[in-house]
């Protein structure tokens, strides 16, 4: 079964990406695989609205009860990919609490309410020709839709992809497919340090010179990018997660302090669901 039931609201204040909509979508399960012990990939045959997602935004998902777990609340979902010619949008998720172990039990043939696209997304600027994408980890998810939206509109996408091994970095495959340039950096052997990291990206700038840096999710990588993003004058953005209840800017369950300005002492509190989840790095304080 796949429907999905229109809310009558416009997008997020200022979103750069301006009005869409926003639906409870059921969507019906094509398949749910494990990509390795932690992480599974969740392919959903979607409604029109839902293919309308743009990168950076997420759904908020109704995770199916599981064992001895009911998941009350919906757990909020990063995009991984959408394709509008197959009708489908996916996930790739850490199973690790009573949600994502609930999402983990879905089937072919199965039914999941994912209520979105929601939030603001990253704002490429016009005509950038060089994107630089950061992240680690379940990052990844947030910031590969970005690769491919970026390379489709004529800008070179440079991934530094971060892990613990190399075994364990995920969607290499994926980020290569859709024309991205992908630099995998890891722990064993020190490649993932970040002065290392930060010296690679200033040898990428001279080379061509980036047009926007981008993170997700790491205090490590969010100092990073602030410090480039003034060296090199480029403008930074970083996708946040936060816990959430509804998502829609009602609850107030997810503000975070911001300064209101790159270099304000003024601070103010913003909702991650509603004015993000991605914001510029620079007004973005750590946590
Ligand atoms: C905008 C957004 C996009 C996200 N995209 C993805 C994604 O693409 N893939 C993915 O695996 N995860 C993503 N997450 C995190 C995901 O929502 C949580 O991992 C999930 O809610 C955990 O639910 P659970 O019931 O399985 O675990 P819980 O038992 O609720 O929590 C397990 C652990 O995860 C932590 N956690 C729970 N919710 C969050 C949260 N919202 N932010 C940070 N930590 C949390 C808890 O503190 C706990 O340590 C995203 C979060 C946000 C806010
Ligand atoms: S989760 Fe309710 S306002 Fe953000």
């Amino acid at each position: 079964m796949i429907k999905s039931i229109q809310a009558n609201t416009a997008a997020p204040g200022g979103n750069a990406c301006g009005d869409f909509p926003i639906a409870e979508n059921l969507c019906e399960v094509i398949s749910n695989e494990w990509v390795n012990a932690e992480y599974k990939h969740l392919v959903l045959k979607a409604p029109k609205v839902a293919l309308a997602v743009l990168p950076g935004q997420f759904f908020h998902l109704s995770c199916p009860p599981s064992g001895n777990d009911a998941p009350y609340l919906r757990r909020p979902m990063s995009l991984y990919r959408v394709s509008v010619e197959a009708g489908t949008i996916e996930f790739l998720y850490k199973v690790q609490g009573a949600g994502t172990r609930g999402l983990a039990t879905l089937e072919p043939g199965g039914t999941l309410d994912a209520f979105g696209p929601v939030g603001k997304g990253f704002a490429l600027p016009d005509g950038a020709r060089h994107v630089l994408v950061l992240a680690r980890g379940v990052g990844l998810a947030t910031m590969a839709p970005l690769a491919q939206y970026a390379v489709a509109r004529g800008a070179r996408v440079t991934a530094i992809l971060s892990a613990r091994s190399p075994a364990l970095v995920m969607s290499e495959d994926y980020l290569r497919s859709v024309g991205a340039e992908v630099i995998v950096v890891h722990d064993q052997d020190g490649s993932s340090d970040i002065v290392h990291i930060e010296k690679m990206v200033r040898e990428l700038h001279a080379g061509l010179p980036f047009d926007l840096l981008t993170t997700c999710g790491s205090n490590r990588f969010l100092l990073a990018l602030q410090r480039l993003g003034k060296e090199l004058a480029v403008p930074a953005q970083v996708a946040l997660e936060q816990h959430m209840g509804c998502a829609l800017g009602m609850c107030f369950a997810c503000v975070r302090p911001f300064r209101k300005g790159a270099d304000s002492e003024k601070m103010g509190y913003r909702r991650v669901c509603w004015d993000g989840p991605v914001f510029d790095a620079q007004e973005t304080v750590t946590w």
